[in-house]
């Protein structure tokens, strides 16, 4: 009998990697069996609880928990009694209280989560939160890396761009150190996360990794002035055509999305044969199979 706590998916620094591993395996049996719906999951009701703004996350949330035959419950914040002042912890306590079976959730505050965690009885899945943990788009990076190279250890991913502002290169990072890969950042002096003991490399240096996994500039995020203008941040820390060009050739390109295409990377990058973009987001699906299956238990 697994406990709530090992149902609950809140961030990838304190999951073990053979439990990283089982998920990754679970996805690949999910990507194996293509059928539109394995209802195994039937009669089990799942709240998708966005109190900031997705596209990728919260779709492939659901169309996951469909596939699984799950009932979704789709709940956004911005037509919710939020907008009357109702709290997170009393949101997720009313569809508690309703009998949902497991919460994906996303928020804009950091620490919140882990207090709901410790109140709320049914599991929480981490759909982002902050710049603290996005654990399911970490999943679904390694998913992608998997697929690519046949294992992790050893592999050089470089991680470029608003590291401060990121979750996804937080739990990439701590997710692919325990599978023995290097890890290195390449960020705007003032994006830089200090926290973190990670080496920081040239633009130069980071494009001679077997990954390039291009950050998005979060501008809603950013005080006035963080960045001179987007032609300014494409020119020194942009992937463009030109530096495209310097990849191994075995190397490939990822981006969690959304995009800023121009400024971040090029826009026949998005779609280049090196770039695993979209095949990351298709990834996605499978990994929150196997991510809802084992909240829902
Ligand atoms: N990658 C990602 O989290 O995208 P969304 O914000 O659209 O969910």
């Amino acid at each position: 009998m697994t406990t709530l706590k090992q149902r609950s998916l809140l961030g990838l620094k304190d999951l073990d990697r053979a439990e990283i591993e089982a998920i990754l395996d679970r996805a690949a049996y999910w990507e194996r069996h293509p059928e539109k719906v394995n209802p195994v999951m039937q009669g089990k009701f799942v709240a998708n609880m966005f109190f900031e703004n997705s596209t990728r996350t919260r779709f492939s949330f659901e169309v996951a928990e469909k596939r699984l035959g799950a009932e979704v419950l789709n709940f956004s914040a911005a037509v919710s009694s939020v907008q009357k002042g109702e709290s997170i912890y009393d949101t997720v306590r009313t569809l508690e209280s309703m009998g949902i079976d497991a919460g994906v959730i996303r928020l804009k505050p950091i620490g919140v989560l882990a207090e709901l965690a410790a109140k709320i009885k049914v599991p929480l899945i981490n759909a982002g939160d902050g710049n603290n943990e996005h654990p399911t788009q970490a999943l679904l990076d390694l998913y992608t890396m998997r697929k690519q190279f046949g294992e992790l250890k050893g592999l050089t991913v470089s991680i470029i761009g608003d590291v401060l502002h990121s979750r996804v290169a937080r739990s990439n990072l701590w997710a692919l150190r325990k599978f023995g890969a290097k890890v290195q950042f390449c960020a705007p002096a003032n994006m830089t996360a200090a926290e973190l003991d990670v080496p920081y490399v040239s633009m130069e240096e980071a494009l001679k990794a077997d990954v390039v996994m291009m950050l998005r500039v979060q501008l809603e995020r950013h005080d006035s002035g963080m960045i001179k203008s987007a032609e300014d941040y494409r020119t020194h820390f942009g992937l463009t055509n030109e530096r495209a060009r310097l990849l191994a050739p075995h190397a490939i390109i990822m981006h969690p999305a959304p995009i800023n295409r121009g400024v971040e990377i090029d826009d026949e990058l998005v779609e280049h044969e090196q770039s695993r973009i979209f095949p990351q987001m298709q990834n996605g699906v499978p990994v929150r199979m196997a991510v809802v299956e084992r909240a829902l238990g």
